[in-house]
C-alpha cells in the first residue's frame, strides 16, 4: 500500500493536463467512485490498527495532493481561455491615428492645381545651388547690389559659389536651358535666405514660381493669368493691382496685390486698412536672361511671377505669425485636419 501511495504521488506531481476534458478524466481516475485513490480508503478499512495512523496521514496527504493539483490545473486552463479572449476578433480594431497634411502642403498643391488646369507642368529643382542658377544666369551680375536683396546662406564662395537658393527661379533657368519651347511651368519648391526669425520673417519658406515663354507673349497674357488664378484661389469677385517694382530677371516688373478677402475692400487690421493684400512679384523675362538660357529673344519672349506659399496661407486662414508654420506644433496643425 505504502508504494501505492508513493507512486500515485509522483504520478499527480508529473499530470499535466491541457483541457477541462483531460483534467476531468484525471479527477474520475484518482478521486472518482471507483478512482484509484478511493480504492485506496477502502483498503485503509483493512489495515491493522497500530499502522492505521501512519497510512491515515499518508493517505489524506496523497488526496490533498490531487485535490489541489487538479484545482491548480483548473485554474490554469481557464486563464488561458481567458487571455485568448484578447484576441477576440469580434472586438472593434484600435483605430490608426492618421496624420494631417501641413498647411504649407495643403496651399501648395491647390495653387499648383490651378496652374496645372491652365496647362503649366510642374517642375522641380535642387535646393543646394550653384551661382550661375541662382543668380548669373538671372542678369544679377557679380557685386551687382541686387544680390543684397535676398541675403544668401553660401556653402562655398569660391568662383562659382555653391549656396542655398533663394527663391525657385533657378529651376526656371534650368528648364530654359533644357526644355523645348514652348515652355509653361510652375516651380514649387523650399527655399534659404539669411534672414532674423520673426513673427514675419523665416529663414526658410516656400514658394511657387511659374514661368511662360512662347511666341508674341504679352504684359496682358500676364495679367490675364495672374487674374485667373486669383479668381480661382480667392474666389470669383476678387479684384487685382499692379505695382511697379524691380527685379534683376524681368522688365518691366511689377507686385501684384489681390483685394483683399477679409474685407472686401472696406479696410481691415490684415490689410492695414488699404483693401489690398501684396501677394507676388512678376514681369516680363528679361531678354538678357533668356539669351543667357540661349533661348532666341527676339523671337521669343516670357512671363514669370514668383510667390511665397506662406504668404498665401496666411491670408487664407489669418494666420499672422509665419513661426508656425515651422514649429510643428501639433495643436496648430491639428486645426487643419478638415481642409484634407
Ligand atoms: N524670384 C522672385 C523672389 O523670389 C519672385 C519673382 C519671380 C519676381 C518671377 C518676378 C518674377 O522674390
Amino acid at each position: 500500500m505504502k508504494e501505492k501511495i508513493e507512486a500515485l504521488l509522483a504520478e499527480i506531481e508529473s499530470l499535466a493536463c491541457k483541457s477541462e476534458g483531460e483534467i476531468e478524466e484525471a479527477r474520475v481516475r484518482l478521486l472518482g467512485k471507483k478512482g484509484e485513490i478511493t480504492k485506496l480508503f477502502e483498503e485503509f478499512r483493512t489495515v491493522a490498527p497500530e499502522m492505521k495512523r501512519e497510512f491515515g496521514q499518508k493517505l489524506n496527504q496523497l488526496k490533498t495532493a490531487a485535490v489541489s493539483k487538479i484545482e491548480a490545473m483548473r485554474n490554469s486552463v481557464q486563464d488561458n481561455t481567458s487571455s485568448a479572449s484578447a484576441f477576440d476578433l469580434t472586438k472593434p480594431g484600435d483605430p490608426f491615428l492618421l496624420g494631417s497634411r501641413h498647411p504649407v502642403s495643403i496651399v501648395r498643391e491647390e495653387i499648383v492645381e490651378i496652374f496645372r488646369k491652365f496647362g503649366y507642368d510642374v517642375a522641380e529643382g535642387p535646393e543646394i545651388e550653384d551661382d550661375w542658377h541662382v543668380f548669373e544666369a538671372l542678369n544679377f551680375p557679380p557685386e551687382h547690389p541686387a544680390r543684397d536683396m535676398q541675403d544668401t546662406f553660401f556653402i562655398s564662395s569660391s568662383a562659382n559659389s555653391i549656396l542655398l537658393r533663394t527663391h525657385t527661379s533657378s529651376v526656371q533657368v534650368r528648364a530654359m536651358e533644357k526644355l523645348p519651347l514652348p515652355i509653361r511651368i510652375v516651380c514649387p519648391g523650399r527655399v534659404f535666405r539669411n534672414e532674423a526669425i520673426s513673427a514675419r520673417a523665416h529663414c526658410i519658406f516656400h514658394q511657387v514660381e511659374g514661368l511662360y515663354i512662347d511666341e508674341n507673349v504679352t504684359f496682358a497674357d500676364l495679367k490675364q493669368a495672374i487674374l485667373l488664378f486669383v479668381r480661382e484661389m480667392f474666389g470669383a469677385d476678387a479684384s487685382i493691382r499692379l505695382r511697379p517694382s524691380y527685379f534683376p530677371f524681368t522688365e518691366p516688373s511689377a507686385e501684384v496685390d489681390v483685394s483683399c478677402n477679409i474685407c472686401h475692400g472696406k479696410g481691415c487690421n490684415i490689410c492695414k486698412g488699404t483693401g489690398w493684400l501684396e501677394i507676388m512679384g512678376c514681369g516680363m523675362v528679361d531678354p538678357n536672361v533668356l539669351e543667357a538660357s540661349g533661348i532666341d529673344s527676339k523671337k521669343y519672349s516670357g512671363f514669370a511671377f514668383g510667390m511665397g506659399i506662406e504668404r498665401i496661407a496666411m491670408l487664407k486662414w489669418q494666420v499672422k505669425d509665419l513661426r508656425n508654420y515651422f514649429e510643428n506644433d501639433l495643436r496648430f496643425l491639428r486645426e487643419f485636419e478638415t481642409s484634407l
